[in-house]
């Protein structure tokens, strides 16, 4: 696990106007942002966590599944999602960011992209996004009290290519590098339209999303693997 102080301190600048209490922490290599934000939440369930990497050595996707999150040209972030006092269910979270990813990747970058019910997002065929919405049970109460949504997107080509397993399937939101800088400005970005989705989300954003899910709304079943990333 090691730390990048300076993105840290970059993105918490960017993110200094959103009005609820985050812990954010941004690392450069860590094991999994999910495990680490679980574990956080286990200490102490009453916290706000960002945790942002630039790769992961124990990425984890859905079913079990590894996650493959190489240096740089990726971004992982988890964030924590309040349930309380909210007309929301986990999986409604997993489908509302998706919407959110699409809509941040639009704006910034002005790219089109699809939803592959409920958790991966595609471009042009190819699986550029995963989500991953793990609950975090109140044993005091027995409910789940925090969702830590977490979320993998394949910037650009590495110089790497992608393991074999997974080269029919994966893909690149871009095809070229971006700097550090533009991705944590997208990062914030992203990160600031889910939250404010999620702090009030009201009947009417949430039929408005649910009409942007079904017009994006995307299912082949050809793409469809067994691998998770991607
Ligand atoms: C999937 O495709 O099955 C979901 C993948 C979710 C990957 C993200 S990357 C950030 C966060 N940390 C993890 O270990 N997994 C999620």
């Amino acid at each position: 696990m090691i730390k990048n102080e300076k993105s840290e301190q970059q993105l918490k600048t960017l993110l200094q106007n959103i009005n609820q209490n985050y812990k954010i922490e941004y690392f450069s290599t860590i094991d999994s942002t999910n495990t680490y934000a679980k574990n956080l939440l286990e200490k102490n369930l009453n916290q706000n966590l960002i945790v942002v990497a630039n790769s992961q050595t124990a990425g984890r996707g859905r079913m079990g599944r590894s996650f493959y999150s190489p240096n740089a040209s990726g971004l992982y972030f988890s964030l924590t999602i309040d349930l309380q006092n909210k007309n929301i269910t986990p999986s409604q979270i997993t489908a509302f960011s998706g919407v959110e990813v699409c809509n941040t990747i639009k704006d910034f970058f002005n790219i089109d992209s699809k939803i592959k019910w409920i958790n991966d997002i595609f471009i042009n065929n190819k699986k550029v996004c995963g989500i991953l919405a793990e609950g975090i049970i109140d044993y005091t109460t027995g409910k789940i009290a925090k969702v830590v949504l977490g979320i993998g997107i394949n910037l650009y080509k590495s110089k790497k290519d992608f393991p074999q397993e997974i080269q029919n399937i994966a893909g690149t939101v871009l095809e070229k590098e971006i700097s550090e800088q533009t991705k944590i400005e997208f990062t914030a970005k992203l990160i600031q339209n889910i939250i404010c989705f999620f702090q009030k989300p009201n009947r009417k954003s949430i039929t408005k999303k649910t009409r942007r899910i079904q017009k994006t709304f995307f299912f082949n079943w050809k793409t469809s693997s067994s691998v998770s990333n991607n």
